[in-house]
């Protein structure tokens, strides 16, 4: 086909791509959020802005720094969303006309079900205090629910699960239950995974293989990721 641009090139391609950690309010100066620094998922979106494709990028918080190469890209445009709510918000209406949709944000699954309006104080307090938690909606679920003709859809998965195939079949069933035609799967730990520069990365298919095994900067990570996502979508 001579009109099929080179392989791997996503110039005229839509993309949408969270990055970051959401928090979750508790009162008005307190939060419950997670350690994604949101380096992978920014290194996901620099990587398709660089292989021409049209770029949004919502970002919960991530760490000072990150989001430099982002915003300073002509085919980058970032929006904030602070929270797991607000980040649903954010890909309710920009998901319908993605071709592409990359979800490595870490949403939160629970929220504060009635935040405080004051700050909270321990004054008058019995030494504890019960937060009750609801869930979050599941903003990937709800976009592959409303996929359309041509979509592909990639979640991300950060495990503590030390053992690989008990890693893996976990991941497949993940991928599963979220109907992505890509889960990438990467083993975290209190010294692994988080604030680094490094990854490795392992992308399972809708046919529970392996497709790729990365380990290296989050920008090669990224890269490998795009090298897939254009394979299935040329159907090699
Ligand atoms: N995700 C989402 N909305 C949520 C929670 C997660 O869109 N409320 C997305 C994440 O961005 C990620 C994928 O779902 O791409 C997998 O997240 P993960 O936390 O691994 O999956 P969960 O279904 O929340 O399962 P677990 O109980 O293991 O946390
Ligand atoms: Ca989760």
């Amino acid at each position: 086909d001579v009109l099929r641009q080179p392989a791997g090139r996503l110039s005229g391609l839509r993309v949408l791509v969270t990055a970051g950690g959401t928090r979750e309010a508790i009162d008005p100066v307190r939060y419950i959020g997670n350690r994604s620094s949101g380096r992978q998922g920014v290194a996901v979106a620099v990587a398709a802005a660089e292989r021409g494709a049209d770029v949004a990028l919502v970002v919960a918080h991530v760490d000072s720094g990150v989001l430099d190469e982002a915003d300073a890209h002509p085919s980058i445009t970032v929006e904030h969303a602070g929270t797991a709510a607000q980040l649903a918000d954010a890909v309710a209406r920009l998901a319908p006309t993605a071709d592409v949709v990359v979800m490595a944000a870490a949403v939160a699954d629970y929220r504060v079900a009635d935040p405080s309006q004051i700050k909270l104080s321990k004054e008058g307090g019995g030494g504890t205090l019960q937060l009750t938690l609801e869930e979050t909606s599941d903003i990937l679920a709800a976009t592959t629910a409303a996929r359309r003709d041509g979509q592909t859809i990639v979640g991300f998965a950060a495990e503590t699960e030390p053992d690989h195939d008990a890693r893996l079949e976990r991941a497949r069933r993940k991928r599963a239950r979220k109907g992505v035609d890509i889960l990438a799967v990467n083993e975290v730990g209190w010294t692994k995974g988080f604030e680094t520069v490094d990854n490795a990365l392992t992308l399972i298919g809708a046919d529970d293989s392996v497709l790729a095994s990365v380990a290296g900067t989050k920008r090669e990570a990224a890269e490998a990721l795009w090298d897939a996502v254009s394979a299935l979508r040329d159907g090699r």
